[in-house]
């Protein structure tokens, strides 16, 4: 069965879905944190899977590189990405390639490079591997989220083996140019850093802007990325756990499995592999409309935040669907996720869990109905007001 209106679930319909995002907060709050949608999917993708429910096909699959194509053709035509199947490693998901790639491109007492604020499961790639996390905050100017590569560039760390890159760059919404782009590749070769570059979020981009892989900037920043990537985000679909490893060269790839044996890695499961393939073949109709519900989401928080929040900061994203707010100026005698739990019943992400000095921020997902984000902002505008 397919709903009705796959933009419009109602809360209740929302809370009968056995999803973390629903069931983490009591009942009466209404949640906007974990990064997935209050949307369904798009039809190929039901129809992909419902072919093999209709089949009853859950032997041992033959898909004979099928996800590994698919990325390829993906990448060519979204992106103007050049890649080779051969390159193309199935894995899970993205966090455990993250955990992957820092056990086999460095060693338990090295460095790696991350922006902060950062998405926190990179941090426990870091630090659960016994490497130690190398600091590089980005800073907000007048106009946005700057990366501060110089800020490494003064004070090197001869240990870091590894910068993660998330791009783009969750949680500010920054979608980096060219020029940084060509900025990091430069700071990857000048360190002798592998990158991981987490490119998540690539297909949700604002304002007709393309994502340009950092992979793509050129061979030699190529030759020391993984780029890892997946369906996931902009097509609904994270439960499934699929997800493809890039190795930007034949001895990158060399080199990781040397170290993880891939059995040790798994594999995704056909179910996985069919909605995502169906996803980057089929699906573009479906998320152009959904591109173009959360845009219209985004800007109206742009619009709202500032009467809701008076004095906090909020720089609408570039791409993804998160908004990161920082509430320093609203003096909420708490971190500002606990004051919006206690005081409005809006479950968010907590900023300290970013990185430590983020505790006045929030990382509020927009992915949802306009109604329920409408009453999100009025909860949130009427903590703060009666505070
Ligand atoms: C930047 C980034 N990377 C990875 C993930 C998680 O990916 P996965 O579910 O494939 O581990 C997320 C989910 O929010 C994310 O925002």
């Amino acid at each position: 069965m397919t709903h009705a209106d796959p933009y419009a679930f109602s809360v209740e319909a929302l809370r009968s879905r056995r999803t973390t995002k629903w069931h983490k907060f009591d009942p009466d709050v209404l949640p906007a944190w974990v990064a997935d949608m209050d949307f369904g999917v798009a039809p190929p993708v039901l129809e992909a899977l419902q072919k093999l429910i209709d089949a009853e096909e859950f032997g041992y699959s033959d898909r004979g590189g099928a996800l590994e194509a698919a990325f390829v053709r993906r990448m060519l035509r979204r992106f103007g990405w050049e890649t080779h199947a051969a390159d193309v490693h199935p894995i899970g998901d993205l966090v455990q390639a993250s955990f992957a790639a820092v056990t086999a491109f460095s060693e338990p007492g090295d460095g790696v490079v991350l922006q902060l604020p950062s998405y926190p499961p990179f941090q426990d790639a870091i630090t659960g591997t016994g490497r130690r996390i190398v600091a590089n905050p980005m800073r907000r100017d007048g106009k946005g989220w700057r990366l501060d590569l110089g800020a490494f560039d003064a004070n090197p760390d001869p240990k870091a083996k590894v910068l993660i890159f998330c791009h783009p760059q969750n949680p500010t919404g920054r979608a980096f140019t060219e020029a940084e782009l060509a900025e990091v590749a430069a700071f990857a070769v000048r360190h002798d850093l592998v990158v991981v570059s987490d490119e998540i979020h690539a297909d949700i981009l604002y304002d007709g802007r393309r994502h340009r892989p950092l992979a793509s900037m050129g061979p030699e920043i190529a030759a020391r990325t993984l780029t890892i990537t997946s369906a996931t985000k902009g097509y609904n679909i994270p439960a499934l756990r699929t997800a493809a490893i890039h190795f930007g060269s034949p001895a990158l790839r060399q080199r990781f499995f040397a170290r993880l044996p891939a059995k040790l890695l798994g594999f995704p499961s056909v179910m996985g592999i069919d909605a995502t393939v169906a996803a980057w073949d089929a699906g573009d109709p479906w998320f152009a409309e959904t591109l173009a519900r959360l845009e219209a989401n985004r800007d109206y928080l742009a619009r709202a935040i500032p009467e809701a929040l008076p004095g906090a900061v909020f720089l609408p994203p570039e791409a993804t669907y998160l908004a990161w707010i920082d509430c320093a100026a609203l003096d909420l005698g708490m971190p500002a996720q606990q004051f919006f739990l206690e005081r409005a019943r809006v479950g968010l992400n907590a900023g300290e869990t970013f990185g430590s000095g983020y505790d006045a921020c929030v990382r509020l997902n927009f992915a949802t109905t306009p109604a329920i984000l409408q009453e999100i902002v009025g909860r949130m505008a009427d903590a703060v007001r009666q505070r």
